[in-house]
C-alpha cells in the first residue's frame, strides 16, 4: 500500500463556496471536504450556520455577494489569518417565476441579475484577483441550462448566459496566471429551491424527468461531482468550458418534433 494521494484529491486547498448553506452549494461543501479541502461556506441567510459547521466540519461566513466593499473585506479579513482561497465556487443565486416581460418588475430583474451575474463577478473579482497574483487556483461559476437555451425566465436566463460568457472571458485572462475558470451548468436539479416550485405548482416534477434523456431527476450530489472535478488537478488542462450536468436536457428537446426520445432499449429479462 502507499500513501499516494488519490486522484482528484484536494488535500491542502482552501474552498470557498458562496451559496453553500443550501441545495447544490450545501452539497459541493460535503463532497470538498470530504476530499480533503479546507472548506469556507459563505452566504447570506446564516440561520443554518452552526447546524452545518457541526454537521460538515466547514466554517461559515456571512456574505452577500452583490456587495463587492463586503466581499473585499471578507477577502482582507481571510488574508489576516493568512488563508488564501485556492478554489472558489460561485452558487449564490435565485430563481424566478416564469413570467411574461409586462409582468417582470424592473426591481426583480435587476435582483435576479445582481445576485447572480454581479455577485459572481464580484466574487471573481476579488478572490479571482487574488489567485491570479499567487499563480495558482481554479474558479467553478454555477450557470444554468437556463442560459443555454430559450426559456421564460427573462432574467434568470440572461444572468446566467452572461456567466457563462463572464468564465470565457476569465478564463483567458487568467490562463497564463495558473488560474483555471470554468462554467458548470445544472439542469433540472432537487434541491429547496426547486422543491419550493414543484410545492407551489410551478413545476411538474414529472415533466422534469421525462424531458431528457436519461429520464431522471438530478440530485445535488451530481453537480456536485462536476464541481469537484473541475477543481481538482484532473482537469488541469481544461479551462473556460461550460459543462451541462442535465442528464441529457440539452439534447432532448428538438426530440418533441418527432414525438419525444426514445423508450429504452434494453430487452425485458
Ligand atoms: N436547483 C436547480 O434546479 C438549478 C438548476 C440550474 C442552476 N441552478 C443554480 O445553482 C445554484 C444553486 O442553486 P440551488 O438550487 O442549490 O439553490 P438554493 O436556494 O438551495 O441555494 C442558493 C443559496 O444562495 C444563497 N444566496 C442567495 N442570495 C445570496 C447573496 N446575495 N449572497 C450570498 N448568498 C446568497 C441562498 O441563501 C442559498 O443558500 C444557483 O446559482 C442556481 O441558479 C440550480
Amino acid at each position: 500500500m502507499t500513501n499516494e494521494p488519490v486522484p482528484g484529491h484536494l488535500h491542502g486547498r482552501v474552498a470557498l463556496i458562496t451559496g453553500g448553506a443550501s441545495g447544490i452549494g450545501l452539497a459541493t461543501a460535503q463532497l470538498l471536504r470530504s476530499r480533503g479541502a479546507t472548506v469556507l461556506v459563505a452566504d447570506v441567510q446564516s440561520g443554518s450556520f452552526h447546524a452545518i459547521s457541526e454537521a460538515v466540519g466547514v466554517e461559515c461566513l456571512q456574505i452577500d455577494v452583490v456587495d463587492r466593499t463586503a466581499v473585499q473585506r471578507l477577502h482582507d479579513a481571510l488574508a489576516a489569518r493568512h488563508l488564501a482561497v485556492d478554489l472558489l465556487v460561485n452558487c449564490a443565486g435565485i430563481v424566478q417565476s416564469p413570467l411574461s416581460p409586462d409582468l417582470l418588475d424592473s426591481d426583480v430583474f435587476q435582483r435576479t441579475l445582481a445576485i447572480s451575474l454581479e455577485g459572481t463577478f464580484n466574487m471573481c473579482a476579488v478572490f479571482g484577483s487574488s489567485m491570479a497574483k499567487r499563480g495558482r487556483g481554479a474558479v467553478v461559476n454555477i450557470a444554468s441550462v437556463a442560459g443555454m437555451r430559450s426559456m421564460p425566465l427573462h432574467a434568470y436566463s440572461p444572468a446566467k448566459a452572461g456567466i457563462i460568457s463572464l468564465t470565457e472571458g476569465l478564463a483567458a485572462e487568467w490562463g497564463r496566471s495558473g488560474v483555471r475558470v470554468n462554467t458548470v451548468s445544472p439542469g433540472y436539479t432537487v434541491t429547496a429551491a426547486l422543491q419550493s416550485q414543484i410545492d407551489a405548482g410551478l413545476r411538474d416534477p414529472e415533466k422534469l424527468a421525462s424531458n431528457s434523456a436519461l429520464g431522471r431527476l438530478i440530485m445535488p450530489g451530481d453537480i456536485a461531482k462536476a464541481i469537484a472535478f473541475l477543481l481538482s488537478d484532473e482537469a488541469s488542462m481544461i479551462t473556460g468550458i461550460n459543462l451541462p450536468v442535465d442528464a441529457g436536457w440539452l439534447v432532448s428537446g428538438s426530440w418533441s418534433t418527432f414525438g419525444g426520445v426514445r423508450e429504452s432499449h434494453v430487452m425485458p429479462g
